[in-house]
């Protein structure tokens, strides 16, 4: 290519490259913004940098025992055993994952027996996580349903609206948490909703809402149903927690009743928080669809949609997973874990809002006690988290969520004492 001609040409040391006559060499990658980091992700990082050994972390939504660990649970560490003890051959699996996972995740999900797996009409395939499950699904849609858009709660999940960006779908807030009561502006967003067009994509916390722990009720679940389906909308549940809210079976009451209801949905779910096993990237995706001709469709093209992207999952995720699910023993043991996570979350709960009410005594800090889940949203500005950060080394997102998991029985009146200090 000759210089002048507008394209790159190789250029000389240090890869510079020139452009048209005239201007100035540049080097290939000199033009990129510097990515800002994730809200999130950078947040547990400094976190880790940080000297001061008192420090909490309440950044990220990550499970901690009383000791401050990330367990690593018994069934896990027995099925990873098994694994290790059958020593077999690691081929890549299919596109869409693990038979074995694959059925057991829609047992999990749908509970035994549920018509909609029975019949077939469940498109279920195992994913790099929920997050690579959400945007598989992303993908999918933008590939088939062209011109949907994506409706998401405000707020949401730091990383919803980025997903579907993404993967190029346009995508818009609908009204959700209400900070003057803690709890769901339940009018407003289902006027929203009645005034979506058919085909909108609605993107629904199944349980354990992120970040702020406020949930639908069932009622209110029951009340959205006939508005999805006279609309035309199309759900997109993420389950991510399954298990912190009311417990494994009760966290899958709206995805039930969606599927009871006939509705055509997605679901992403995760096993990350539930078995403690974040690096692993254990997830699935299921598009719950009208019968099995059409399901099978679906799993054609969702399949189409990760071989151009990852091409197939991880192996070992898919042996804990359907191990632990599949074995009386070893899925007795998890639920047993699940239950002592989410009691002790509960019992942070109560002494982070214990503290803080005694030492804060006209404030209300009720909504500590009915939030469901892992995180809690403070009402804490930035400056007030800040604050907490720079003066007390307790790290929360700027939203003012809190990960109720990142406490314990040590740092608990600690953290609340620093609360009460900066909400003074
Ligand atoms: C969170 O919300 O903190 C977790 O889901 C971790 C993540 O990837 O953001």
């Amino acid at each position: 290519m000759s210089a002048g001609s507008g394209g790159l040409s190789s250029g000389g040391p240090g890869g510079q490259v020139g452009g048209a006559a005239g201007t100035a060499p540049r080097t290939v990658f000199g033009h990129l913004e510097p990515y800002a980091g994730d809200p999130i992700l950078s947040l547990n990082e400094a976190f880790q940098a940080d000297p001061r050994p008192d420090k909490v972390n309440l950044s990220i939504g990550i499970y901690f025992d009383d000791a401050g660990r990330i367990p690593v649970l018994d069934c896990v560490r027995r099925a990873e055993a098994q694994m290790l003890e059958e020593s077999g051959p690691k081929p890549y699996l299919p596109i869409e994952g693990s038979a074995a996972m694959r059925k057991a995740v829609q047992g999990l999900l749908f509970g035994a027996g549920h018509e909609a797996v029975a019949s077939g009409r469940v498109a279920t395939l195992q994913t790099v996580g929920s997050s690579g499950g959400l945007r598989v699904g992303a993908d999918f849609i933008r590939r088939w349903l062209p011109g949907a858009q994506v409706w998401i709660s405000d707020p949401s999940w730091d990383n919803h609206r980025a997903m579907f960006e993404g993967a190029g779908l346009a995508v818009h807030a609908y009204p959700y948490y209400d900070a003057a009561t803690g709890g769901v502006r339940f009018d407003a967003m289902r006027d929203t909703l009645a005034g979506l067009p058919a085909g909108s994509i609605v993107l629904l916390h199944a349980c354990c809402h992120n970040p702020t722990g406020v949930d639908l009720s069932r009622a209110q679940w029951e009340a959205l149903v006939p508005l999805l389906r006279e609309r035309g909308l199309i759900p997109y549940l993420d389950l991510a927690y399954q298990g912190y809210g009311d417990g494994i079976e009760e966290d899958a009451f709206a995805l039930r009743l969606l599927a009871a209801a006939g509705l055509t949905f997605f679901v992403a779910n995760s096993f990350s928080k539930s078995m403690s096993v974040y690096g692993e990237r254990a997830g699935a995706l299921s598009v719950v669809c009208a019968d099995r001709a059409e399901a099978e469709l679906v799993l054609g093209q969702l399949k189409a949609t990760v071989r151009r992207n990852y091409s197939s999952p991880s192996i070992h995720a898919a042996g804990i997973v359907a191990r632990v699910l599949a074995d009386p023993v070893l899925r007795a043991s998890w639920e047993a874990d699940v239950a002592a996570m989410r009691s002790r979350i509960q019992a942070m709960r109560r002494a982070l809002h214990d503290v803080l009410a005694a030492k804060r005594p006209g404030r209300d800090f009720g909504y500590f006690l009915t939030q469901r889940g892992m995180f809690s949203y403070t009402g804490l500005a930035a400056a007030q988290v800040d604050r907490l950060r720079e003066e007390f080394g307790v790290y929360l997102v700027r939203s003012g969520r809190i990960c109720v998991a990142g406490l314990n029985s040590g740092n608990v009146e600690r953290t609340a004492a620093a609360i009460a200090a900066v909400v003074a």
